[in-house]
């Protein structure tokens, strides 16, 4: 089978590397990839906004089955301008990505059908923006309504914080605002949690924690992820049955009842309190960088399982997951996530010696004259399954070190909730 990879990040780095060891594929191209795919596939420069372009590079390259990694083209519609072709498209269509396209879309969707989540008020102008806020109770959490890469939510301690918010919003720092939403400020421990969905039916994919904050011990500013561990120390199955009664089989319910359905990843992110899920978002794609630390312990054929979810045969489908502990850590460029350099060159990177259970997704990377170029703020992931979080975590940061990047950095403690426990 031929296969199409859409996006260019470590996520889509380890889909290709899973894709790759199917003896179902006979050929993948990643569009545009990185220079870690670029070993395993054909990258193919093409931006992933240009949906007319890659649809002729798909007829032209009879791709079978191809698998949108961001959210960004799921969001703009990627999957229905396909609708008119034979190629398995995996990912949900556009209405059904407002689930992340749109903070208030989902919002609304969780008070008609009950799903736990944060109290929440729509705010549509400025002057009921004051007002609402100058008698609100802090904390609180002031959200962008659209897409903005993770950046468009303030955790705000007082009204003045609220203030700046709702003036940065409202000025389009997170493109044309009409309105925004405040929710109340959730107690409790964060948990990545993933199903992947024909339409009808679907099958647990994974549980992960994240680490956001760039610093150690999750002090200073938000990131795109320093490294997550996987599966969370929160999960258990008594909570995965709340999960989907309360929260995942409603949505389902509510996008049928919108007139269509779900097929793809969906990355439910919770607050867990007492062993109860609260909803802070969906995602409609892998968690980055769950989704590298995830795919080491998949025992499926990913080929199989994603053409068989295009096929809406997921049913009768049995998804497997080692037992084993994966940790990923995200080596990044000095400065990140403020400025850093771009084009710094990464020696040694091709004279390291992955062991089985190891393995290096690129981020930011590119290639030119031969050598391997750090052009993004987070670079590398490595990862590394074992029988226990603290081996996982000594091997990867070992290999980091025997890298010796000078222009990088990572957090050594990711992981440290379940490390030594
Ligand atoms: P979101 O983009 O909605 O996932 O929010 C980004 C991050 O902000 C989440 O991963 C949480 O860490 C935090 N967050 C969002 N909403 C809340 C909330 N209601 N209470 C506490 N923290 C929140
Ligand atoms: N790891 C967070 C995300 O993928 O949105």
């Amino acid at each position: 089978m031929i296969v199409g990879i859409i996006g260019s990040g470590g996520r889509e780095h380890a889909i290709c590397t899973k894709i790759k060891e199917s003896l179902k594929t006979t050929k993948i191209f990643c569009i545009p990839g990185n220079a870690g795919t670029s070993a395993l596939a054909e990258n193919v420069d093409i931006k992933i906004n240009d949906f007319k372009s890659i649809k002729n590079f798909c007829l032209k390259s009879k791709i079978e089955l191809l698998i949108i990694g961001p959210e960004q083209p799921l969001v703009d519609g990627i999957v229905d301008y396909f609708s008119d072709t034979k190629i398995n498209i995996f990912g949900p269509n556009k209405k059904a990505s407002q689930l992340e396209g749109s903070k208030i879309f989902t919002k609304k969707i969780c008070a008609k059908y009950k799903i736990p989540t944060a109290n929440f008020k729509i705010i549509e102008n400025s002057q009921d923006a004051k007002k609402f806020l100058s008698n609100a109770k802090y904390p609180l959490v002031i959200k962008a309504d659209g897409l903005a890469a993770g950046k468009g939510v303030y955790i705000c301690k007082d009204y003045n914080e609220s203030l700046v918010a709702t003036q940065e919003i409202f000025a389009g720092k997170f493109g044309n605002a009409q309105s925004f939403l405040v929710e109340d400020y959730l107690e409790g421990e964060e948990m990545s949690y993933f199903i992947i969905c024909d339409g009808d039916n679907y099958k647990f994919f994974g549980t992960a924690q994240d680490h956001k904050r760039v610093g150690e011990g999750d002090k200073g500013k938000n990131t795109g992820g320093m490294g997550c561990y996987s599966p969370s120390r929160l999960f258990n199955s008594d909570l995965s049955e709340k999960i989907n009664k309360k929260i995942i089989n409603p949505t389902l319910t509510a996008i049928k009842d919108l007139g269509t359905s779900y097929k793809g990843f969906l990355y439910v992110g919770l607050m867990i309190k007492n062993n109860e899920p609260y909803l802070v978002e969906f995602n409609v794609r892998m968690g980055d960088p769950e989704c590298q630390t995830i795919l080491p312990l998949l025992e499926n054929d990913l080929t199989e399982l994603i053409f068989n979810c295009c096929l809406g045969k997921l049913k009768n489908e049995k998804v497997n997951f080692s037992e084993k502990k994966s940790i990923c850590i995200v080596l990044c460029s000095e400065g990140y996530p403020e400025d850093y350099k771009k084009n710094i060159v990464i020696e040694n990177l091709d004279k390291l010696i992955l062991k089985k259970n190891e393995y290096i997704f690129h981020a930011g990377t590119k290639i030119e004259n031969n050598q391997i170029l750090a052009f993004g703020g987070r670079v590398l992931n490595f990862i590394s399954v074992s029988n226990n979080f603290k081996n996982s975590r000594d091997d990867i940061i070992d290999l980091i070190n025997r890298l010796n990047w000078k222009h990088g950095f990572f957090r050594k403690d990711i992981g440290y909730k379940v490390v030594n426990k």
